[in-house]
């Protein structure tokens, strides 16, 4: 039986309110701790992990970059920024600096995070007292700042080792000539916007969000070996291709078993969320799907939720068997299947979210298939 992955708070939640309530110990205005991750290829920063006493002012909440010119300053410049007074930015039209004025907080220190590749994101100190940032307190929050990155930055190492590995594997497999790269980036951002919609029912975080973004486009990996003649089949599949292409799934478990066993990522927090994307997504809401046949909420959350992704941009792509839908007769036929195929709360979430979805679109046109 399916177990969900969405349980409790994950360790580096642990790790960082631990650390909160020893600062706080010392510094009782020090009500705030957080992180966002950066995202280039979309220019999107999102909340990821918070540390707060009382209600975080800022959830499950995504910005571009370039429209947060502050926050531009401090990666363009690498440097930590403190802002003694924040009504200084009560001009700000951002929703994000309005809620963090509206919640009480009156100054932050700001520390950016690189890796090799750049920007990684961003550490943020909030107090609730003005002037809360002396040269005493800088100094001593830094060896924070260093752990907090560091456990960061370590965490987020092994998913992209994975998601590396897969990718080589893939263009070995000449498999990404089916399913591209761009069908990845959109269905892992459709799955994204609908975790986010029904985070609250689900009691989903925002780390869990993030992750689910970064592991749902493997939900195929098993196609990895499902041979070219019926992957890049331009009819339909006679019965027994198809009974060959749903090898997928168990194939995809293997696969992903063997990887995490490979690079010794059994251990991985969130490896359950990636087994349960690969080996349900092709589970239905009514039971009729496979290779279980699970239904409703005996489905995890996470697969449900890739499920309606990845169907509606199947629908919209041109494959080799089909032509491109439009949006209107895609998500027609999600909600002629709510209820049965997919789940009536993912795909509300989806038709709800239909101006973020063109924006997804825009960025990540369709590639050219030769
Ligand atoms: P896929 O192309 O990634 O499609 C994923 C899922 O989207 C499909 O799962 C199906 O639920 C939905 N879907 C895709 N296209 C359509 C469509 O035109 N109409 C409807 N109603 N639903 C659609 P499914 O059916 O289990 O198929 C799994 C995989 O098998 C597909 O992944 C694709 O790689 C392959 N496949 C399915 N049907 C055909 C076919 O007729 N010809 C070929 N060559 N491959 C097929
Ligand atoms: C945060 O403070 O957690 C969100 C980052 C931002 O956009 O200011
Ligand atoms: C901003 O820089 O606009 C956000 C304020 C903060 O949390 O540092
Ligand atoms: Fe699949
Ligand atoms: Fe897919």
């Amino acid at each position: 039986m399916s177990s969900s992955s969405t349980k409790g708070p994950s360790l580096l939640e642990k790790r960082i309110c631990a650390w909160h309530a020893a600062l706080q110990s010392e510094y009782h205005s020090l009500c705030r701790i957080a992180i966002a991750l950066y995202e280039p290829d979309s220019d999107t920063l999102s909340t990821y992990v918070y540390s707060n006493a009382g209600e975080s002012p800022l959830t499950l909440y995504e910005a571009k970059l370039a429209n947060v010119p502050s926050l531009q300053q401090i990666a363009e410049t690498r440097e930590p920024r403190v802002i003694n007074d924040l009504s200084v930015l009560s001009h700000s039209p951002a929703q994000h600096t309005q809620s963090i004025l509206g919640s009480g907080l009156r100054s932050s220190h700001t520390v950016p995070i690189f890796d090799d590749n750049g920007l990684f994101g961003f550490l943020f100190y909030n107090s609730t007292e003005q002037e809360f940032f002396s040269p005493a307190v800088l100094l001593k929050l830094r060896i924070y700042t260093d752990l907090i990155s560091l456990v960061v930055l370590e965490e987020a190492r092994p998913i992209r080792t994975l998601r590396a590995a897969v990718n080589t594997a893939r263009s070995f497999a000449q498999h990404r000539d089916a399913e591209t790269g761009k069908h990845l980036e959109r269905m892992a951002r459709y799955a994204r916007l609908i975790a986010r919609s029904i985070a609250g029912r689900h009691g989903l975080t925002d780390q869990y969000v993030e992750l689910l973004f970064q592991l749902a486009p493997l939900h195929d990996v098993g196609k990895i070996a499902v041979p070219d003649r019926i992957l890049l089949k331009t009819g339909r599949l006679t019965g027994d291709e198809f009974s060959i292409m749903k090898s997928h799934v168990p194939k995809g478990i293997e696969i992903v078993s063997m990887l995490m066993e490979e690079f010794s990522l059994e251990k991985l927090e969130y490896g359950q969320m990636l087994k349960n994307v690969v080996a349900y997504h092709h589970e239905n809401f009514d039971g009729a799907g496979y290779p279980h046949g699970l239904s409703g909420s005996d489905i995890p959350i996470e697969a449900r939720i890739t499920r309606v992704a990845d169907v509606f941009d199947a629908l919209t792509s041109e494959r080799p068997y089909k032509e491109a839908w439009t949006n209107d007769k895609a998500m027609q036929e999600l909600k002629e299947n709510r209820g049965g195929m997919f789940d009536p709360e993912c795909v509300d979430a989806l038709s709800e979210s239909i101006s973020a979805v063109e924006e997804i679109q825009q960025m990540f046109t369709q590639d050219f298939l030769g």
